[in-house]
């Protein structure tokens, strides 16, 4: 079972829409047993690695006779073949001796009535036609070919083909199965960044992403503060003075923001309100790490706090999906072309991208994909390069750049499943049962 999980992710990996259309075609097409196949798809998704639709549809398939049939043609047929030609014909012992008694019993009774055959001199059996068509083996054959599909035979040739016992309709169950979010990432050479820490310092979720102290976010209507610990142990010195140095008086041709910046401000612990706040400590790292920098691709999926207001869409808690390429002299292009290509992965095909306003990146967009069912155009997500105010402070190579966006999970989850309240989604009045199904949504954190 493990051999064919490994087969199923391959596919994923393999096809160009992080999808397996049809579990059942799947494995008749690579030789796999259904069933097996079935149970290993149930042991990812239990570890969240892929999703699955069910699907359910009626079919005709061959009974072992149908099948003899369709191989060899009806039993009237080859009683008719085995009967000479000509006015001699063939006695019924004789016949019986070579094809079976069982065999002429049925396929005599069927060719006298058709007049296939008629009685001869003596009783020997003749032919009363030198050239018939079994269309019985023709209407089994044609069925095979389709793969059993209902409407490819008659409501009177079902009939006649159900009384002779040659075909049954059978419900096959199959699955319809996507990669989602963490594996589309993956596979994009994306790696995961650690966000089990929910309690961040407004350092590393605010300032070293140049987001100014008087910035409406950083307000208590806004930002869940810590009461204890309110303070944060310790962040990089060095790095904290250059970064209170950008805010203040600017570089790298910014002229900063030009008011006192404030160490306490920056030690407020909060929970953290973006997992940009990661993304900060993760690029830290890569321009200090031994060797210097080195391109990376990283991604999260991890919960976010924000003091909102709650209704239908939107809740105190919710989880983003980010992901970010540090590279040199990367564009605007890649940005958009990285983006659209991991929302055509995940099923979002129309992807349009609108210029907005981020304090820490430049330019910025916000990123809306079109909803078929809705049938318009919705917001689910921002993006952007982050700043030279953010990335020079912490010693980034000056030809490094950082494409970045940020999405709410719960959002294209929505969507996808149809959803129109959040709570039904996430929270206490969440329906288990669906979260068993869905697993792209996780608790397990
Ligand atoms: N942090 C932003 C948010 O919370 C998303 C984002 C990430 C925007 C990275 C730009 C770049 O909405």
């Amino acid at each position: 079972s493990s051999d064919l999980a490994a087969v199923v992710l391959q596919a994923l990996s393999a096809s160009t829409d992080s999808c397996i259309e049809d579990t059942w075609e799947f494995a008749i097409s690579g030789g796999h047993d259904h069933a097996a196949l079935v149970g290993a798809l149930m042991s990812l998704q239990a570890d969240a690695m892929t999703a699955s639709e069910v699907r359910q549809a009626s079919f005709w398939e061959l009974t072992a006779e149908g099948k003899e049939v369709a191989a060899y043609g009806s039993p009237e047929y080859q009683v008719w073949k085995a009967v000479p030609a000509g006015d001699a014909g063939i006695s019924k012992a004789d016949l019986e001796a070579q094809l079976g008694a069982p065999l002429v019993k049925i396929g005599m009774g069927a060719c006298m009535k058709v007049g296939w055959l008629k009685k001869g001199p003596q009783g020997a059996l003749v032919k009363g036609s030198d050239d018939v068509r079994d269309t019985t083996q023709d209407k089994l054959r044609a069925l095979e070919a389709a793969g059993g599909a209902l409407e490819s035979l008659s409501a009177e040739d079902a009939k006649e083909l159900k009384r002779r016992k040659m075909v049954t309709q059978i419900m096959r169950k199959s699955f319809k199965v996507r990669a989602e979010f963490r594996n589309v990432l993956m596979q994009m050479g994306f790696e995961e960044m650690p966000t089990n820490r929910w309690v961040e310092s407004s350092f590393w979720n605010f300032d070293a992403l140049f987001q100014p102290q008087s910035h409406p976010a950083r307000d208590a209507h806004d930002t869940f503060f810590v009461k204890d610990p309110a303070q944060a142990v310790s962040v990089p010195a060095d790095y904290l003075k250059v970064v209170q140095e950008m805010h203040e008086n600017g570089g790298s041709g910014s002229i900063g923001y030009r008011y006192k910046w404030k160490r306490e401000e920056a030690m407020k612990n909060l929970l953290r309100t973006h997992t940009t706040a990661i993304s900060s400590q993760m690029l830290y790292k890569l321009a200090n790490q031994e060797g210097g920098f080195q391109p990376k691709r990283y991604f999260s999926i991890d919960r976010v706090f924000r003091n909102e207001s709650m209704d239908a869409t939107h809740l105190c808690e919710f989880h983003q999906v980010e992901g970010l390429v540090a590279d040199r002299n990367l564009s605007l292009g890649d940005l958009i072309g990285t983006i659209k290509f991991f929302f055509e992965r995940i099923g979002i095909t129309q992807v349009r991208f609108k210029p907005a306003y981020n304090p820490y990146t430049e330019p910025s967009m916000e990123i809306f994909g079109y909803h078929p069912d809705l049938k318009r155009w919705t917001e689910i997500g921002n993006s952007g390069m982050f700043r030279p105010e953010m990335l020079r402070p912490m010693g980034l190579p000056e030809d490094v750049r950082v494409i970045a966006w940020g999405l709410s999970l719960e959002r294209p989850t929505m969507i996808k499943y149809r959803i129109s309240n959040i709570r039904e989604l996430f929270g206490h009045k969440a329906d288990l049962g669906r979260t068993k199904r869905a697993p792209i949504c996780r608790f397990d954190i």
